[in-house]
Order: C-alpha cells, then structure tokens, then sequence
C-alpha cells in the first residue's frame, strides 16, 4: 500500500488497496486512513454499481438523499450531473452533506463516472484543523452553543441542475440544530460543525450578533491553509469523512475551457449519528 498526502492539511491519495474486498481487515485499513486523513482517494477502480455499494455498506446502513432520486435499478446511488452546457454543478459552494437532518451523513463514496478534460475537481477542508486554529476568544463564544442547519428547500436541490430528478416529498424544508463544535464519534477529536450554504443561525443570538459570528467562522473554516483540492480521472473514488470535513465542488466551468463537457459523479452516502 501506498500512500500519497495531497496537502499539508488533509487528504491522501492511496494506491495497492482493493476497494471489493470487504474482509473485516480490509475494512479497518481503509476506516483508519480516512478517519487520519479525512478524505481519501483511488484511482482506477472500474467497479460496479453493487460494488459501490456493498463497500459502502461496510461503514453503516446507505442513506437515500432526501430531495434527489437515485438510479433507477440502484436508488442507493445518487447520480450527479452537471449536463454539457450547465455552467453550475451539484454541490458547488461550500458545505457538509445533508448537515440539516437530524443524524447528517457518515461518510460518502463519490466515483466519477465520466469527467471534462479540465475543470471539476473537488476540495475539501479539514474542520478538526479548523477547531484547533480558530482564534480562543472566538471558541469560547461559540464552545457551548447551537446552530440552526436549513436545508433551503426542494428547488434548491433540483431547478439549477438539470440532469437531477427531484423526489415527491411531503416537507420541502428540513431544519435542526447541532452544536458549532462536535466530537468526532471514534476519534473523540473536536470539530468545527458549521457551513455556509446550510448553518443559517447561532441559537440564542440576536440575528445580528449571529450574522457576524458566523461570518468570521466561514471566513476561516475556508482558508485554504486547511484545504486539498483533487483533480478527477475517470473511475475515481473519494471518500470523504463528512464529520470532519466540508467540501466544495468547484463549477469551473467557462468557454473554450471546461465548458461544453458532461460531468457525472455516481453518490452513495452512508448514515450518520446525531453529533454530540
Ligand atoms: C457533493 O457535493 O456531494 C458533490 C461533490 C462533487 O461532485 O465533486
């Protein structure tokens, strides 16, 4: 096995490690390298919808996106597409999956299916980096308190995207509140558990005091000191520790560079527990 580290903050590209065998042994390798490195990377898998997802299933029951319809013969896999003239893409600002339900994501086990020649990579950000870099007066303003997480509604999943199915659902809107700072449930590290697109109030605040507060956080939970940026190749696989990290799918898109070429990743998310 080979390990690669993609930046000085998180990530590591991992090469002689078989993603379809799903020994107890294997499992605990790839569990201990992404929960050092938060997100991790292969290259060349050519593997299966049923491979993608029995690997998944390995970290904890799959989890259905609650907006968006998965593969019609695989509802466990959530295809992202972003169509040849779309110049936005799925996921493109920075955020954790799904941080507006109740029990957010695990993990997630995103393969990239078909890839423009340039553009469309991914970054993520380490947040336990984040929690231990934040300034000490601006931790113990937020150390004990809550967060509001929306999650902005149906359309906001859907309109723009126009290879994306929406779900029939009965409650457009799901909202929660966690704490801004969390404990990793197996390392027992403390992470910075806000994001821009969904964390929308600190409880107890005024709307204002709020504004301010988390307008400092997001500035530096995006430093790019905490982050890693990875280029796609067809048959990828990232994993990602959604706990730990927030992610921005970068909509590069422009002419006579990136546009003018299809994008589709194929998602499969694994449930999480209530952060504590
Ligand atoms: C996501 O935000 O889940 C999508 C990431 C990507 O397509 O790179």
């Amino acid at each position: 096995m080979k390990v690669e580290l993609l930046s000085g903050a998180l990530g590591a590209e991992i090469t002689g490690i078989n993603l379809c065998d799903t020994s107890a042994n294997n499992i605990k390798i790839i569990k201990d390298l992404l929960w050092e490195h938060k997100v991790i990377f292969f290259r060349e898998q050519d593997i299966s919808h049923q491979e993608q997802i029995d690997f998944a299933k390995c970290f904890g029951p799959i989890e259905h996106h609650a907006y968006v319809k998965g593969l019609p013969n695989h509802p466990e896999i959530l295809r992202i597409v972003k169509e040849p003239y779309e110049k936005n893409n799925w996921g493109e600002n920075w955020h954790s999956d799904v941080s507006y339900n109740s029990k957010p994501t695990q993990a997630v086990i995103l393969k990239s299916v078909e890839i423009p020649p340039i553009g469309g990579d991914t970054m993520f950000a380490n947040m336990e980096l984040a929690w231990e870099t934040l300034d000490e007066k601006l931790k113990n303003q937020i150390i004990d308190k809550k967060a509001l997480h929306s999650s902005l509604g149906m359309s906001f999943f859907v309109d723009n995207y126009a290879g994306m199915e929406a779900k029939k659902v009965d409650i457009d809107e799901y909202s929660n509140e966690h704490p801004i700072v969390r404990t990793h449930p197996e390392t027992k590290k403390k992470i910075l558990y806000v994001n821009w697109t969904y964390t929308k109030k600190i409880i107890g605040l005024s709307k204002k005091e709020s504004d301010e507060l988390l307008m400092k956080i997001f500035k530096h939970q995006e430093r790019l000191e905490l982050t890693c940026r990875f280029k796609w190749t067809k048959n990828a696989v990232a994993i990602w520790d959604n706990r730990s990290v927030i992610h921005y799918a970068i909509a590069d898109y422009f002419p006579n560079r990136g546009l003018g070429h299809r994008r589709i990743m194929d998602r499969v998310a694994i449930k999480g527990d209530k952060p504590f």
